[in-house]
């Protein structure tokens, strides 16, 4: 058996229609909702994000992005044994984003489930594909965060409306007898469930409470830097390295000021940090994955290269994986 699992293709899609700051400021200023290109790009650093069209579901995006890492790792639909989708915004409640993707990849078999963990989905999903491949229980996994954050938006609430796009992003991990993966590093904090979520639910035939997000937005921007220092550099001690092995730092794309906040505390220069959410907004699950095929196929990142990919959001939860690319 393989002792380590790798990551062999990357892949992503964005919707088409992409919407920048001047275009929503219209949009909803003609609801009497008042914001500025100027203030999401001071506060946020985000220019544009894409929106789905509203016959497009979050399997849908996925698929795309996960046809793409397919053919990026040169390996077949068929060949694969394990599917994982990060996402908060499935298809449905029930099944699963990962089966209908699976049906839609034309594939049957295989275990395909959804990991639900916000922001930090895709590092959570990652680290179960490793554990898995490592336990011999899959040997080709797709990994997969997608997100269709749009719909659950509250486009009359402009401190969070501004913030979010739709996206995918998707990697095929294979088993390796080479790492790959180095290590990773998952949290939890129920007890700030309240500062970031969609309170709402259904039951009877009904929606039941909110069903749009609701963020204290200072809140978890204060959580946010501390927790992705801690998690990069208990990821760092697990793999027996240290901020200077870092070639890549690919955190999870909600603030540049988070972002480059982290950057800093891990004494790493700002041209190491892999910044996508200037175009893509904020794409929960979907953030990381979109960044690092970016980067990817941008020629930032070659093989060899070290990564610090590093979630956090709404759970609270968060945390790190630290991989040879
Ligand atoms: O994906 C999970 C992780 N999520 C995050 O990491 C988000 C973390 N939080 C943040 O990124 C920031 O807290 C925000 C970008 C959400 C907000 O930035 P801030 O610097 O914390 O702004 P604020 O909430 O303190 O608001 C400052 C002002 C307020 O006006 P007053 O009370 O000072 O008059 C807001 O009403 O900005 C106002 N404001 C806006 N103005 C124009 C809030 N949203 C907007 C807006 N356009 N869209």
């Amino acid at each position: 058996m393989k002792k380590y699992s790798r990551i062999t293709g990357t892949g992503s899609y964005l919707p088409p229609r992409r919407v920048t700051n001047a275009d929503l400021a219209t949009e909803l200023a003609a609801k009497g909702v008042e914001t500025s290109d100027q203030w999401i790009v001071e506060r946020t650093g985000i220019r544009a994000r894409h929106f789905a069209a509203a016959d497009a579901s979050t399997s849908d995006l996925g698929v795309q992005a996960a046809r793409q890492a397919l053919e990026a790792a040169g390996v077949r639909a068929e060949e694969i044994d394990l599917i994982i989708v990060a996402t908060s915004t499935p298809d449905m409640i029930f099944p699963s984003a990962a089966c209908i993707l699976q049906h839609k990849l034309g594939i049957a078999g295989c275990p395909a489930f959804d990991v639900q963990a916000v922001c930090s989905g895709f590092v959570y999903a990652l680290t179960i594909a490793d554990s898995m491949i490592k336990t011999g229980a899959a040997s080709k996994a797709l990994v997969i965060g997608a997100e269709v954050f749009s719909r659950i938006l509250d486009f009359n609430d402009r401190t969070t409306c501004v913030l979010f796009g739709d996206g995918a992003g998707a990697v095929v991990l294979e088993a390796s007898d080479t790492p790959g993966i180095l290590a990773s590093d998952l949290h939890a904090d129920g007890k700030h469930v309240g500062i970031l979520c969609v309170p709402g639910t259904v039951a009877g035939g009904k929606v039941l409470g909110d069903p749009l997000l609701k963020m204290d937005g200072q809140a978890v921007f204060k959580l946010a830097v501390g927790v992705l220092e801690e998690a990069a550099r208990a990821t760092l001690a697990k793999a027996g390295k240290t901020e200077a092995d870092i070639d890549w730092l690919i955190p999870h794309q909600a603030n540049i000021r988070i972002m480059q906040g982290t950057a800093k505390k891990l004494k790493l220069p700002l041209d190491k940090l892999v910044v996508t959410v200037d175009e893509h907004g904020n794409t929960s699950a979907a953030s990381i994955p979109l960044a690092l095929d970016a980067a990817v196929r941008s020629g930032k990142i070659k093989k060899g290269d070290t990564l610090m990919l590093e979630g956090v959001g709404g759970g609270f939860t968060w945390g790190a994986v630290l991989l040879d690319f």
